[in-house]
C-alpha cells in the first residue's frame, strides 16, 4: 500500500506531490518500483488530493489499485479508507509513503524479513539522523518502542531525539483494521496519525518491531522542493556512480544530469555539462562534448555529439557526427557515418549512411539517400501554410549551396543541383538542376552612382577622412 494522498502544503504546487520528478521520473515511479521488486500479491495507491490527476497518471498500470481517500483526514484514515480492499485479507501489508522515494528495494525485503522472524504485528522502519526536524521521533522504554510524537506535538526534550519514523512499515494484516480504527485525531494537526498505532499495539501487549536502516537517506521523506533537490542529487550520484563503474568516463560527475532511465555503453566518454533524458540509450565508445542535451533518443556506437546540440525524440546511427549546435528533433533519424554539422535542424527526416549537411540548414520532413552532400543554407520548404509536405533526395545527390527544395519534391538519384537554385520541380536522376538567372555585371557603377562607399574606404580609422570625403559627395 502506498499513500499518495495527502495535500503537499509545503511544495507551494500546482502539480500533486508524488508526480513531481526525480531524475527524470515521477516520485511515485520510485516507490512503485521498489514495491514491484517485492513481487507483491497486489498493490493499491491511495490517493485523495488532485485524485483525478494522480490516478490518471497511474492509469494503465498492471496489478494496480486506486483507492480514494475523502476527505484526508491522516495517514491512519487513509489506511482505514482500504479496509474494503484488504480487511478480510491475511499475511503482511508493507506500507510505503508515496513521498519517500529512495528506499530500495533491499531494504524493504529485510524489512520484511526481519518483521516475519520476529513474529511482530507491526515493524517501523526508523532512521538517526543529523536533522530530525519535521520527522516523527522513537520514544523508546528501553529497548522497545514505547510511542511516536510528531514533530508539531512534540517536547523540545522529544525534538532532541534524532531517531526518527520514516513513515514506512510491515504490518501483520490479521486485526490491523480494528485498530486502526480506534486511533483519534487528538493533536496538534487534527489527524488521525498511523504511528498511533504503535501505543495502541503496545497497550495490549502486541509485538512491535522497529527496523533501523544503515543509509539515512534512503528514508528521506520529501516535503518541499530543497527536498526534492536534495533527493534528486542522490539520485544522479547513484545514477552517475552506477554508470562509471560500468564503463563509462564522466569528465565531471558533479555536472552530468544523467536521468534514472538512460543507458550509457562502455567507454563512451561524457564531458561536462551533459543533460541525458528520459528513455534515452547511448552505445558504446561514443563522445559526448560539453552543453549537449539529449532525450528520449537512441545514440549508436561510437558517435561522436560536439558541444551544444539539442536531441529530442531522434537517432543517430553508429559512427555518425552531429554538431556543434544541431538540432535533431520529432524523428530526425541519422545514419551511419552521416555527419550533421553546425546550425543544422534536422526533423522527422531519415538521412542515409554517409550523407553530410555540415553548416546552416534546415531539413524537415524529407527522405536523404546514402552518400548525399546537401551544401550550406540548403532548405527544405516542407509547408505551403496549411499542409506539410515530403523532399526526398536520392542516393548520390549533391544539394548546392543555398538552395531551397519547395515540397513536395524530388531530386533523383545522382542529380546535381546548382549553388542558390530554387527546385520547384522534379530533378531527374543524373540532371543538373540551375534555377538562378545569367550574371549581369555592370561596370563602373560604383564609381558612377557614388552611392555606395567602396569597401577600400572602410576600415582603419586613418581612412575616416576619405570615407567622409565620399558620403558628403555622395549626398550633394
Ligand atoms: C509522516 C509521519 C511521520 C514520519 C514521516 C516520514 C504521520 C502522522 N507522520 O509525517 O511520523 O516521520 O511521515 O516521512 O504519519 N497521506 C495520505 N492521506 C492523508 C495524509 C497523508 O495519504 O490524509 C500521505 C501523504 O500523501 C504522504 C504520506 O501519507 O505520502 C505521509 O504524509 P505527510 O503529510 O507527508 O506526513 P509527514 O508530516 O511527512
Ligand atoms: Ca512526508
Amino acid at each position: 500500500m502506498i499513500l499518495a494522498a495527502g495535500k503537499g502544503t509545503r511544495m507551494k504546487s500546482s502539480r500533486p506531490k508524488v508526480l513531481h520528478s526525480i531524475a527524470g521520473a515521477p516520485m511515485i515511479d520510485y516507490v512503485l518500483e521498489a514495491a514491484g521488486r517485492l513481487h507483491p500479491r497486489s498493490t493499491a495507491v491511495v490517493v485523495g488530493h488532485q485524485a483525478e490527476v494522480v490516478a490518471a497518471a497511474l492509469a494503465g498500470r498492471p496489478g494496480l489499485t486506486v483507492v480514494v481517500q475523502e476527505p484526508q483526514a491522516g495517514t491512519a484514515h487513509a489506511l482505514l479508507t482500504t479496509q474494503g480492499l484488504l480487511g478480510q485479507a491475511t499475511g503482511v501489508l508493507l506500507l510505503l509513503s508515496g513521498d519517500v522515494p529512495l528506499l530500495s528495494a533491499t531494504t524493504l525485503k529485510s524489512l520484511i524479513e526481519h518483521h516475519l522472524s520476529a513474529n511482530a504485528a507491526a515493524t517501523v522502519v526508523t532512521a538517526v539522523v543529523e536533522d530530525p526536524r519535521g520527522y516523527g521521533r522513537i520514544i523508546r522504554s528501553g529497548e522497545q518502542i514505547a510511542h511516536i510524537v510528531e514533530d508539531k506535538d512534540a517536547s523540545s526534550a522529544e525534538r532532541g531525539i534524532q531517531e526518527i519514523n520514516a513513515g514506512i512499515y510491515a504490518f501483520r494484516l490479521q486485526g490491523l483494521y480494528e485498530t486502526v480504527r480506534n486511533i483519534s485525531a487528538q493533536n496538534a494537526q487534527g489527524e488521525h496519525y498511523l504511528p498511533d498505532l504503535v501505543a495502541l499495539y503496545r497497550k495490549r501487549g502486541l509485538r512491535v518491531e522497529t527496523f533501523t536502516v544503515a543509509n539515512p537517506d534512503e528514508i528521506r521523506g520529501i516535503n518541499s522542493r530543497v527536498e526534492l533537490a536534495a533527493a534528486s542529487r542522490l539520485v544522479r550520484l547513484a545514477k552517475n556512480t552506477a554508470l562509471m563503474e560500468s564503463g563509462v568516463t564522466l569528465e565531471d560527475p558533479a555536472t552530468t544530469y544523467v536521468d534514472r532511465d538512460v543507458t550509457v555503453g562502455a567507454d563512451t566518454v561524457i564531458h561536462p555539462c551533459v543533460f541525458l533524458e528520459g528513455r534515452t540509450t547511448i552505445g558504446a565508445g561514443c563522445e559526448i562534448h560539453s552543453g549537449a542535451r539529449i532525450v528520449n533518443s537512441q545514440i549508436g556506437d561510437r558517435v561522436t555529439v560536439y558541444n551544444h546540440c539539442v536531441i529530442e525524440d531522434s537517432a543517430i546511427a553508429n559512427d555518425a557526427s552531429v554538431g556543434p549546435f544541431a538540432r535533431l528533433r520529432k524523428d530526425a533519424r541519422i545514419g551511419p557515418h552521416a555527419k550533421v554539422g553546425n546550425f543544422v535542424e534536422v526533423k522527422k527526416t531519415t538521412i542515409g549512411t554517409k550523407s553530410k549537411a555540415m553548416h546552416l540548414s534546415y531539413i524537415g520532413d524529407a527522405i536523404v539517400g546514402e552518400g548525399v552532400n546537401i551544401g550550406a543554407g540548403t532548405i527544405t520548404c516542407n509547408y505551403d501554410g496549411t499542409a506539410k509536405h515530403q523532399t526526398t533526395i536520392e542516393s548520390g545527390a549533391f544539394i548546392g549551396s543555398d538552395s531551397q527544395l519547395i515540397a513536395p519534391v524530388t531530386v533523383g538519384k545522382d542529380a546535381y543541383v546548382g549553388t542558390g537554385t530554387t527546385i520547384r520541380e522534379d530533378v531527374p536522376p543524373g540532371a543538373l538542376a540551375v534555377s538562378a538567372g545569367k550574371q549581369r555585371n555592370i561596370e563602373g557603377w560604383v564609381e558612377k552612382t557614388r552611392f555606395l562607399t567602396p569597401n577600400w574606404a572602410w576600415g582603419p580609422s586613418e581612412r575616416a577622412p576619405e570615407r567622409e570625403r565620399l558620403r558628403s559627395s555622395a549626398r550633394s
